[in-house]
């Protein structure tokens, strides 16, 4: 059943300008959904809806039941709803390992934060050898790393990402989708991939949506997705 976390019918604003329309997206316990669409099509906007950083103008956010709209960012962590925001902002001056240890919001996680820690570095062994170096002096794959596994410190129930690609070389990529694929699959965790990198992101998913200008354009099985002949031509460049 695909009600375990719903966005429902929501729109956006900024200020006067409506950016999002009816944006309907259902997502079952433990499954990957990828949502894709162009530049400026309103996924970051949709997932900061979803994470609580927005109040969506008209619509719902629910999550195992509880209605979360209108409730606080802080709300929604404790809940287990973390996004991994675009462009990472880690914090530059700080360890990876303080980081790390920022990452863990909630009052369960901040009891588990060794656990947690000796969990991310066997997920990247590169993060133990770097966990006394300053975020901002990592490479990009490393600092992709380190914000997927910020993330992971509040032990989230869903874990939203808002591309996490970009910029990154294709294999660091797919380590990444790889391990987190694991969890969701292995460990019940319920993620939601937001990319440009469409083919990636419906290799690794389990359902689709398609953004464009603030709807959902089109949505089904990653599968069907791939090999949809509109999907094709616009985002998988053939
Ligand atoms: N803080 C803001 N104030 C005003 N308009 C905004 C703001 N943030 C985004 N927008 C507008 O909302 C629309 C959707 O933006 P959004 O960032 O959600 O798109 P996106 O799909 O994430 O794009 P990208 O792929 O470039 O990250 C765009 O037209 C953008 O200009
Ligand atoms: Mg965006």
């Amino acid at each position: 059943m695909a009600d375990y976390f719903k966005i429902n019918n929501i729109c956006a604003k900024y200020g006067d300008i409506q950016v999002l329309w009816d944006v309907n997206i259902s997502v079952a316990k433990g499954e990957i959904i990828a949502l894709v669409g162009s530049n400026g099509a309103g996924k970051t906007t949709t997932v900061r809806n979803a994470a609580g950083l927005m109040i969506p103008s008209s619509g719902s956010i629910e999550f195992d039941g509880a209605n979360m709209t209108g409730k606080r960012s802080a709300e929604y962590a404790e809940a287990g709803i973390i996004l991994v925001p675009e462009g990472r902002q880690l914090f530059p001056e700080m360890t990876v390992y303080e980081n790390l240890e920022l990452g863990a919001m909630t009052k369960a996680a901040k009891a588990k934060i060794g656990e947690n820690v000796e969990r991310v570095f066997n997920w990247f062994p590169i993060l133990k050898e770097r966990r006394k170096q300053l975020a901002g002096t990592l490479s990009g794959g490393e600092q992709q790393m380190v914000a997927f596994s910020r993330g992971m410190m509040s032990m989230p129930k869903v874990l939203i990402m808002d591309e996490p690609s970009l910029g990154l070389a294709p294999n660091i990529v797919d380590n990444i989708f790889a391990i987190a694929k694991d969890i969701a699959k292995e460990g019940g965790l319920t993620i939601i991939l937001v990319e440009q990198d469409v083919r990636k992101a419906l290799k690794i998913a389990d359902r689709g949506y398609v953004l464009e200008n603030g709807e959902i354009r089109l949505e089904g099985a990653a599968d069907d997705l791939m090999h949809n002949d509109e999907v094709k031509k616009a985002y998988l460049g053939f």
